[in-house]
């Protein structure tokens, strides 16, 4: 093929290149096009390969002529295949309605704390502000401290209260938090002011009111001229502040043999606002502060002088003062998996607004 016939050939391979690209709709058909031509066996990568059968002195011009179309060809190849492409994220748009897959995701919340850590954290601020120290014990408690510290021997009729959980290295699952109380006192000694909270465990049947597995916060102050009126104005202070509203409360004499006298501190219902509802038992109110003056006997167990001091212990039912405050009707919610009834915390650190989640169709 003389210079000018082999112009004339690529002119006509040029051609057939776009005459067929305009025929073509998809990225194989566009890859086999380019192999068809500018692969070694192709129309035109056959010529390229042929260079070096001319003679020298017309090489260069040979070549620069098959290089060229080579360039301009492989040029067309890419911008129909980039056409395609683009044609392709349209329609794919198109089915999908306003789908943009090029949007960043969509952030999804983390996750919250748990309404009862929420309810924790909001007393924890509290007491820090009153003085309070805030201690922790073991879940895995001796008989010692569970009962017998608190002035509840092996015979007491005290002990069918509590449905214990008992484990095979003769101890037990706390039943309450006020094992800490006989803790702190031999940790700290008098005068002393300090809150626990934590889990507590009975073996119960479970039901809406029931769980085998519970919070509740110790609160134990011990000083100098203590009385039972410090510690009703404490409790109002307490309750007002974690439910945001004035709470009334009611008391009424109760039985705990770590305290004497001892009793129970209720407080209308938030549910139904004192007016009567199942949470309630129909009663308006809701027992949620066991408390009373520490047991003589409790503060010797302690080491100290009883002589000198006197105190007041209360337990929080925190499960249940978080369920008043969100309203939560059920107590097997909290310990389940199940994140539909409550939503996150607007804002952690002050008042906490929980919202609804609505129930998907
Ligand atoms: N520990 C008691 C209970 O769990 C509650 C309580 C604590 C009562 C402190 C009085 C004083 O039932």
């Amino acid at each position: 093929m003389n210079l000018d016939q082999l112009n004339q050939r690529i002119t006509e391979i040029q051609a057939e290149v776009a005459a067929a690209l305009t025929d073509i709709n998809n990225v194989d058909a566009v890859r086999s096009l380019e192999t068809s031509v500018l692969g070694k066996k192709g129309s035109l990568g056959s010529l390229i390969t042929g260079v070096k059968d001319y003679p020298p002195d017309q090489r260069g011009q040979v070549g620069k002529s098959v290089n060229r179309a080579k360039t301009l060809i492989k040029a067309s190849l890419d911008e129909r295949l980039t056409q395609i492409q683009s044609d392709q994220v349209t329609a794919a748009n198109a089915l999908a309605g306003d789908f943009d897959p090029t949007l960043p995701g969509q952030p999804r919340p983390l996750g919250s704390v748990h309404p009862v850590t929420a309810v924790q954290w909001e007393v924890e601020r509290l007491f820090e502000r009153l003085g309070f120290t805030v201690e922790a014990g073991p879940e895995m408690e001796t008989e010692h401290n569970n009962f017998e510290a608190l002035n509840i021997p092996a015979s007491h009729p005290a002990r069918d209260m509590h449905d214990t959980f008992w484990l095979d290295n003769g101890k037990v699952l706390r039943t309450h938090t006020s094992p800490v109380q006989h803790r702190s006192m031999l940790k700290f000694g008098a005068p002393l002011r300090v809150i626990v909270p934590g889990r507590c465990f009975r073996y119960e049947t479970l039901d809406a009111s029931h769980e085998n597995t519970f919070h509740q916060v110790e609160g134990l102050l011990i000083d100098r001229d203590i009385s039972l009126g410090n510690l009703i104005a404490l409790a109002k202070t307490l309750l007002t502040e974690v439910m945001n509203r004035d709470v009334e409360l009611r008391v009424r004499p109760g039985y705990f043999p770590f305290v004497e006298p001892g009793i129970e501190i209720d407080m209308n219902c938030a549910i139904c606002e004192g007016s009567g509802c199942p949470t309630c038992k129909h009663s308006g109110w809701i027992e949620i502060l066991p408390a009373g003056m520490v047991h003589p006997k409790v503060l010797e167990a302690g080491n100290i002088d009883t002589d000198k001091y006197t105190g007041f212990a209360f337990g929080l039912g925190l499960t249940r003062l978080a369920m008043m405050k969100y309203g939560i009707k059920d107590i097997r919610v909290l310990n389940s998996g199940d994140l539909r009834p409550i939503t996150s915390p607007t804002r952690i650190g002050g008042p906490i607004v929980w919202s609804r989640r609505k129930t998907p169709a």
